[in-house]
Order: C-alpha cells, then structure tokens, then sequence
C-alpha cells in the first residue's frame, strides 16, 4: 500500500456520531416519557454514556498528541490545525458535563428526568457532527498527499491503544457497510473474524438493554 488507508478512522468517526446520535435521540424519548427506563436500563444507559464520551475523548486525545504533529510534520504549512484543536477544547467540558450527567440521571432513575441528558447530548452530537465533518473534508486530502504509510499506522496504534476494544470493535461491525467490511477483514486478517465472533454476544445483549429489544446489531 502506498496511501494512508483511512478507512478505519472513517468508520470510527461514524461510528462515534451515530451513537452519540442516537443515545441524544433515546435521552429525549425518556424526557419526553415515550419510553421509560427502570434502573437496570437507567445503569445501562449511563455506563455506556460514560465510556462512549472516555472513547471520544481518547480520539481527540491521540489526534492532539500524534496525528497533529505527524500532519504538522509531514505538511508543514499547507494546513492550520488551529480551528479543530478549539474545537477539542469545546468538546472537552462538554463531554465532562455529558458524563456528570449520566451518572446523575442513572442515580436518580425515580424521578424519571432525562432532560438535561437529552440537552447535552444534542448539543455533543451536533458539535460532533459539525467538527467531524470539518476534520475530514480538510484533514483527509492533506493526509493521503504527504502522511507516509509507516506515519499513519502509528496514528492507528496510538488510537487503538487505550481504545475500549469490547465497545468499540462490535461497533465497527455496525457500522461498516458490507463491502469496507470485506476491506477490514482482508486487512485485518481472521484475527478479526475471531474477535467479532468473541464479543458479539455481549455487544448485542447491551444495546438491547439500552436502546430496547427491537435495537438491531
Ligand atoms: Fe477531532
């Protein structure tokens, strides 16, 4: 290969909007009683609140500490990073407030308030979204013209490294659509297939207790 292979990177940011999406869609169907969660559901949602903000800030974190100076290396001048690392330190209380509050909502289940979960997961997806999609329009050409190869596995160690594998690998299955699946596991290799296959259970069995028994994946 001769070109960075950003594939793995893509999916992990769809995969952080779509949950952070997704868990702002469920927080404000509890606010507004259209579902209700008992406090097995409650504990769920808050633990997986948690580590889906740890997951998000690790990837700013080895984007600060690793791929910013690579790009800085390898580009020099062609790019001004100043804009996304504000953006970073937006994120960043925000995702403390996030996580403050889903223990405060997984504590307080009897009262039945999601609202201001709802609130700051909104606002998180849409900053998310917003940030994301900037990073990648300006960060992935720059990437693919000066990154070398041997730059950017680095890059992909560092964020895997301290990455909650049980979360984040079944997640990748998710959503990955089929034919950058067949990529990964070529890539990959059947150390992939075997991993899948050992956490995909325990996968299924949380998102059915957060997200309800109809949640698919
Ligand atoms: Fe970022």
């Amino acid at each position: 290969m001769t070109t960075p292979e950003l594939l793995g990177f893509q999916i992990t940011h769809r995969a952080m909007r779509g949950e952070t999406r997704r868990l702002a869609v469920l927080a404000t169907e509890l606010a507004e009683g259209r579902q209700t969660a008992d406090v097995a559901r409650a504990a769920a949602v808050g633990a997986y609140v948690t580590r889906l903000c740890a997951g998000i800030h690790h990837h700013h974190v080895s984007e600060d500490e690793v791929l910013w100076p690579v790009i800085e290396r390898s580009a020099g001048a062609e790019v001004d990073l100043r804009d996304l690392s504000d953006d970073h330190s937006e994120l960043d209380p925000l995702l403390a407030e996030v996580v403050g509050q889903a223990a405060t909502f997984a504590s307080t289940v009897s009262t039945g308030d999601a609202s201001r979960l709802a609130a700051l997961l909104t606002r998180l997806a849409d900053m998310l979204d917003e940030h994301i999609e900037e990073e990648e329009r300006l960060l992935f050409p720059i990437i693919m013209k000066y990154v070398s190869v041997a730059d950017w596995e680095k890059v992909e160690k560092a964020v895997r490294k301290g990455g909650d594998i049980r979360t984040e690998l079944p997640r990748i299955e998710e959503y990955a659509r089929p034919e950058e699946l067949v990529r990964l596991r070529r890539m990959a290799g059947p150390v992939l297939t075997v991993l899948l296959s050992l956490l995909r259970g325990g996968h299924r069995r949380r998102r059915r207790m957060i997200y309800g028994p109809l949640a698919d994946g």
